[in-house]
């Protein structure tokens, strides 16, 4: 076998042909004797030890082989594989056994996620109750609704001022003082876990705040920090990384790098110039985060959502997006919670193009994924009232491999971005970057005759790029028909809302609400009063729950009257639960009916023999759908629509209202 000491890319295949299983096995001899000790410190039993052993057993080899590639050439590659190695075991042994519990089901059952019950929320806790203590007495809210997943925007310390919506994380290890403590969060976690919901915290792992005690080292010029960052003394390398990079936030600051005037150096920042990026070229980088994210693990979190994902390699003379390594990185943490946290799932946050977004999905990487892809291109359904790029792309990008899922969302704490692919457009004819800058004007409420009140988020003078801010109800309408005092504008409205839920709610995947959808809140035009939120736009869908109106949903619904929002909640609230009662809807799998209407969306779910026919009409026109199609995509001749209880035999043709959605299952 030839060896080589150099890292590069092109000896990877020779290292693949044969492995490195013997370089392995010796090496996890020679850090035997280490664990040893490390067990023999420990009050654990056999049982758990051996159960250690048989899965570091089994992920070492492939482990070994990533770090190796990884960092191999790295003067000190020994020493942190050391240290991570025993991180692994330790975290292993003082795992609450509550979680040990949770770990086995888990590698039981590796499809817990794909269940029809599972709807999920995200939600900030201060805009949301204020913090961690009152979000425990939220939990009933959540089961009102339906959730059994929450996602807790980051909740960890941050930089005083600007902190990019918690994003810009000074302490891994300790909670934001105004939200509360570690103890509260894992109070929140056990009370969770004890009424059956699934907790997602964020794992901010492609750059810390500047006030991060790395980035305090680094700036008091202590060079083994300093090399946890990208720290250039003058402009000749960022000059040259400039070449090919993309600018996120343009309009915080041009290009990628920011001049730091303690250091009199420049530093890498993709995001905002106080979130510096992470050098994963240093194995030390690697090995503290394993590190931060143990401790997360243990808080009793059940998935890591992975922020930023697409960033955390770069590579000279690339977009430093998307790059082999950063996925060799992702893998590389999985292994480690395979071995000692095997419960803990990871989400990408890719929001890259659709065959990039993909490419982070797997059982050894992260196990479920966001679906901007989806998300964007029922926005673009809904402004060209067309589903055909919709469905050309639904055709074959929805399939993903087994143990895995989309999270179908349709609005976050963040920007729409246009990330479908530019060749699928032009397979239809459409130019990409025409129809990116009709959407833009469409949602920004420029376009002629437009429903939507976004705003425009980053747009970049340079390349005409543009994204989209804006909450659910005010980009579908709502806004603009409260304001003009317009009833069907509104009836249409709430429509579009429910169609788009409609979809996710039932295409496959896990459903992600973001909470204020369910009152089809408007966007909050007040973040420009804040000065630490005022140049971010995101803003503007980020407001603050307002409880008075669950109080007025009891109200009217003892009253039997109903406000807009009461009508959403109902709805939504109605629509979530017939989906928990749909097997069909569990898992992934999804297959289009082809109709031969262009505002009709059509697909079949079908799991352990049960079968629910999807017909959504993105148009304000009626549309009729071929009772044929419904006989032969269903397989029967009488259906019901889950959602109404109405029936449609399949002799007759359909009628679906403007923007009506049918679940349609035999009867
Ligand atoms: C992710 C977050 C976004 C944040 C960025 C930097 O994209 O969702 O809110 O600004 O990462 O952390
Ligand atoms: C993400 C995305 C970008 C998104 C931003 C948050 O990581 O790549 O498109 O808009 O960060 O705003």
């Amino acid at each position: 076998m030839i060896r080589s000491t150099h890292n590069g890319s092109s000896n990877q295949s020779l290292f693949a042909l044969e492995g490195l299983s013997f370089e392995a096995e010796l090496s996890l001899q020679r850090l035997t004797p280490r664990l040893t000790d490390f067990w023999d410190s420990q009050d654990v039993t056999p049982e758990l030890r051996r159960e250690f052993e048989l899965r570091l057993e089994h992920y070492w080899p492939e482990l070994f082989e990533l770090l190796f590639d990884l960092y191999g050439t790295r003067y000190d590659f020994f020493y942190h594989l050391e240290q991570i190695l025993l991180t692994a075991a330790a975290t292993w042994a003082n795992r609450p056994e509550t979680l040990r519990e949770v770990d086995r089901h888990r590698v039981n059952e590796p499809d817990w996620f794909q269940s029809e019950k599972i709807v999920g929320g995200a939600l900030y806790v201060d805009l949301f109750s204020e913090n961690l203590g009152k979000l425990r007495e939220s939990i009933d809210y959540f089961k009102q609704l339906g959730l059994t997943y929450l996602h807790l925007m980051p909740l960890f310390a941050v930089r005083p001022g600007d902190n990019d919506g918690g994003y810009a994380i000074s302490n891994y290890r300790s909670v934001d003082p105004r939200l509360g403590t570690i103890e509260d969060l894992r109070l929140l976690a056990d009370e969770l876990r004890a009424v059956g919901i699934t907790l997602v915290l964020d794992f901010v792992f492609n750059h810390t705040s500047d006030d991060h005690y790395w980035a305090q080292q680094a700036q008091a010029g202590n060079r083994e920090y300093q090399q946890f960052y990208y720290i250039f003394p003058d402009r000749t390398q960022p000059d040259q990384y400039e070449r090919t990079l993309r600018e996120i936030f343009p309009t915080v600051r041009r290009g990628n790098f920011t001049w730091h005037d303690g250091m009199q150096q420049w530093v890498w920042t993709t995001f905002n110039s106080f979130q510096w990026d992470l050098n994963y070229s240093n194995p030390a980088v690697f090995r503290a985060m394993a590190e931060e994210m143990f401790f997360l693990a243990q808080t009793g979190v059940d998935i890591l959502r992975l922020d930023a994902i697409a960033f955390i390699w770069k590579e000279m003379g690339t977009d430093c997006e998307n790059q082999p390594n950063a996925h060799k990185l992702v893998r590389a943490f999985n292994r480690l919670t395979r071995i000692a946290t095997p419960g803990l799932l990871f989400k990408s946050e890719a929001i890259v193009h659709p065959d990039e977004v993909v490419r982070y999905i797997g059982e050894d990487r992260c196990q479920i994924s966001y679906n901007p892809t989806l998300m964007a291109l029922l926005w673009e359904s809904l402004a060209t009232r067309q589903v055909r790029l919709l469905t050309k792309s639904l055709s074959h990008r929805h399939q993903l491999p087994k143990h895995t899922a989309w999270v179908n969302y349709l609005r976050c704490h963040d920007d729409i971005g246009w990330t479908f692919d530019d060749a699928d457009a032009a397979s239809l004819g459409i130019n990409a970057f025409d129809h990116r800058q009709f959407l833009n004007a469409f949602y920004t409420g420029q376009y002629e005759g437009s429903f939507a009140r976004g705003i425009p988020f980053q747009a970049n003078p340079d390349t005409g790029d543009m994204r989209i801010a804006g909450t659910m109800a005010s980009l579908a309408g709502l806004e603009q028909a409260v304001e003009q005092e317009d009833a069907h504008g509104t009836e249409m409205a709430i429509r579009r809302i429910m169609l788009l839920q409609g979809v996710t709610l039932s295409i496959g995947g896990i459903p992600l609400l973001y909470l204020g959808e369910e009152w089809g809140m408007l966007n909050d035009y007040d973040f420009v009063k804040d000065p630490a939120k005022a140049a971010d736009t995101r803003w503007v869908h980020r407001p603050k729950m307002r409880w008075e109106f669950l109080q007025e949903l009891n109200g009217h619904v003892e009253e039997g009257v109903n406000s807009i929002r009461s009508r959403i909640f109902l709805l939504l609230q109605k629509m979530i639960s017939v989906r928990k009662s749909l097997p069909a809807l569990a898992g992934q799998q999804m297959e289009l009916v082809r109709v031969n209407n262009p505002h009709l969306l059509s697909f079949v779910r079908v799991n352990t023999g049960h079968r629910l026919i999807v017909i959504g009409n993105f148009s304000e026109q009626a549309q009729t759908f071929d009772g044929n199609h419904l006989r032969t995509a269903g397989l029967g001749r009488f259906f019901e629509d889950a959602l109404t209880g109405e029936s449609y035999p399949t002799s007759s043709t359909l009628q679906l209202e403007p923007y009506q959605i049918l679940w349609l299952s035999r009867v």
